[in-house]
């Protein structure tokens, strides 16, 4: 093991996707077939769950470790050179990177076309030989395993071990495009010492309408003392903790796009939970993080030069 990187490695560590998103906007109405819009506001970024709570993370001056991959082309080059200040751990995948296309709505509601890219092939072993093991407070943030295809079967046994090394496990399932698989979600929870879920998915996970039972359910399959977390959009977003449930109500904000609103919420979340803060000052934080991040257009989450001379710590596997 690498002992001086194990020494200094930050408490919060991300595994999960990393992508490019093309953000655009807005739309009305879906188009006629064949025809050409033009879009007033556009945006290219690094997207993906993990990238943007990587980035939020870094935007609240927290450190992060961020462990998923690129592939092997422009896109992944572009990619990598996004995390100063953040430390990455990158597989690069003989394969284009994964690519999205967000369509904002006037509505507010949005679209994404994505690409399956290199998400398909992050690698279980990359993900193991930089998870490493430590005995300060650290936690490790698990997201978007519906994407990362070959990752997806090792999931349970990537947060136990996880779990084994030291750290406590956070999983945001984000929405699975091809339908949930009620019992394989089931069999993460056990692992997972805080799990961050919207509200949709907390009835799509259970199986009913009804959150109060869905979170019911959803609970009784996670250890005794975890946190189950909520988050609801414009209202903010609740928690239960020890049979305990507290709420945090958000004031609605105007805002283009709010993709990425949820891995903002997680970054700020696990950041004052590592500064030993309660559940609700969790919940603040994250709402918190959320806020200060989502009404930006462009979305940049540092001012240009602000990491001037800071490499990025990538490491090439
Ligand atoms: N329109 C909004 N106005 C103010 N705050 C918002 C708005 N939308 C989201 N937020 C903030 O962002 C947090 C997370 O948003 P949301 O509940 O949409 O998560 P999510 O569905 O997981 O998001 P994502 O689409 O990124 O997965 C909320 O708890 C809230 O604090
Ligand atoms: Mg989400």
């Amino acid at each position: 093991m690498d002992t001086a990187r194990h020494l200094s490695h930050p408490p919060l560590s991300i595994v999960g996707d990393v992508g490019v998103d093309l953000v655009l906007g807005s739309l009305t109405e879906w188009p006629q077939l064949g025809t050409e819009l033009l879009m007033p506001r556009s945006e290219l970024r690094p997207g993906g769950s993990g990238a943007n709570a990587a980035l939020a993370a870094r935007h609240i001056g927290h450190r992060a470790h961020l462990i998923s991959a690129v592939g092997n082309d422009h896109f992944g080059q572009w990619l990598a050179e996004q995390f100063a200040g953040i430390e990455t751990s990158l597989e690069i995948c003989d394969i284009e990177t994964t690519v999205s296309v967000g369509l904002m709505h006037t509505c507010g509601e949005r679209n994404f076309f994505t690409t399956q890219g290199h998400l398909q092939r992050v690698s279980a072993e990359h993900v193991l030989a930089h998870l490493l093991p430590t005995d300060a407070p650290a936690i490790a943030l698990f997201t978007a395993p519906f994407l990362l295809t070959d990752l997806r079967p090792r999931y349970a046994a990537l947060m136990a071990e996880a779990g084994r090394r030291g750290y406590r496990v956070a999983l945001d399932t984000g929405w699975p495009p091809e339908g949930w698989d009620r019992a394989e979600v089931m069999s993460w929870l056990p692992h997972c010492d805080h799990l961050l879920i919207n509200e949709l998915e907390a009835q799509s996970i259970a199986g009913t309408d009804d959150l109060d039972n869905a979170l019911t359910l959803i609970g009784g399959a996670m250890k005794p003392d975890a946190s189950l977390i909520v988050k609801v959009g414009a209202r903010g977003a609740l928690g239960i903790e020890g049979g305990r449930r507290v709420e945090r109500i958000t004031e609605p904000a105007e805002i283009f796009d709010t993709i990425g609103a949820g891995d903002a919420f997680n970054a700020g979340y696990l950041a004052a939970r590592l500064r030993g803060g309660d559940l609700a000052e969790g919940l603040a934080a994250g709402c918190r993080t959320a806020g200060a991040i989502l009404p930006r257009f462009p979305r940049k989450t540092i001012r240009a030069g602000e990491f001037a001379g800071c490499l990025p710590s990538t490491v090439l596997a």
